[in-house]
């Protein structure tokens, strides 16, 4: 199985550089199922049904929002009619929406040829520094334990589990990460902004990086207009309102190959498209 994963959508910049990028990214890198971030899609705050509709249309399979998730109202009915846009696991019982979504991916060549596969994303929502919440070890845990990783094609046994990690701290990132080793195909964090240089295949077969960085402009504070956002640490005032910045994005994500076998990762290498960050692009 081949998997990407983008992470936060910044503003209209992020939003034109992932709908440009990501019909190429997944004819060049023969992706069967891309997920996108997208809590920051509207102007830096929440998420708006047209521009999850374009996210879909430009080949998203699913969607993952955060901590942003409910920032524009719209997406509250919207969610409950698009089971293929996520929020987090943990959020309170009887929050809109769900924490995960089951993709179909079509058959593919070899072993097993024939068979439809099974890819489960889920997404949760880390503690520290975050939102009081569900403990996103144990809510995970539970879910898991409806379902099994691997198995012969057409069995029971999902392709792939694919988590999107949404947090602040690296530390929490990383102890989910190892709690769930072997038992997923890839924890991949989002949140922070800012693309980790830690994507690994940990020792019991589950790729990790601790963020995926955001798809926006790099000459920005996190996404957001530089001068605004920086004048907040200097006075300790809310001064003028955050807007994304507006120059060229870099799509960020990262890569990740599977067995689909076993569900467990072979590699995992960082996607780095456009803008000013150093380009990244796997070996197809
Ligand atoms: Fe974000
Ligand atoms: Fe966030």
């Amino acid at each position: 199985m081949r998997i990407l994963f983008i992470g936060d959508v910044v503003g209209r910049s992020g939003r034109e550089a992932v709908a440009a990028a990501l019909p190429r990214l997944r004819a060049a890198l023969r992706i069967d199922v891309a997920v996108v971030n997208a809590e920051n899609a509207s102007h830096g705050f929440g998420l708006a049904p047209d521009m999850a509709n374009a996210l879909l249309e430009a080949g998203a399979d699913v969607i993952t929002l955060g901590n942003h998730a409910w920032d524009r109202k719209e997406i509250i009915p919207y969610i409950s009619e698009t089971p293929r846009l996520i929020r987090p696991l943990n959020f309170p019982p009887g929050t809109p929406g769900g924490g995960s979504f089951m993709v179909e991916v079509p058959p593919g060549s070899g072993i097993g040829a024939g068979a439809m596969r099974r890819v489960l994303v889920l997404q949760t929502m880390g503690r520290l520094y975050m939102d009081a919440l569900d403990c996103p070890f144990r809510t995970t845990a539970a879910e898991l334990a409806k379902h099994r990783l691997g198995g012969p094609p057409g069995s029971m046994g999902l392709a792939a589990i694919l988590v999107d990690f949404h947090g602040e701290a690296s530390s929490e990132k990383m102890a989910f990460a190892h709690s769930f080793d072997g038992k997923v195909s890839a924890v991949v964090g989002t949140h922070t902004h800012c693309p980790t240089a830690d994507a690994q295949v940990l020792p019991g077969g589950t790729a990790f990086q601790s963020d995926a960085g955001m798809s926006g402009d790099y000459d920005s504070v996190i996404g957001m207009a530089k001068d605004a956002a920086t004048m907040r640490f200097w006075r300790k005032m809310p001064g003028e309102r955050l807007a994304p910045a507006e120059g060229e994005a870099t799509v960020c994500g990262t890569f990740i190959e599977t067995d689909d076998a076993t569900g467990l990762a072979r590699r995992i290498e960082p996607v780095r498209v456009g803008g000013r960050l150093a380009p990244a692009m796997p070996a197809a």
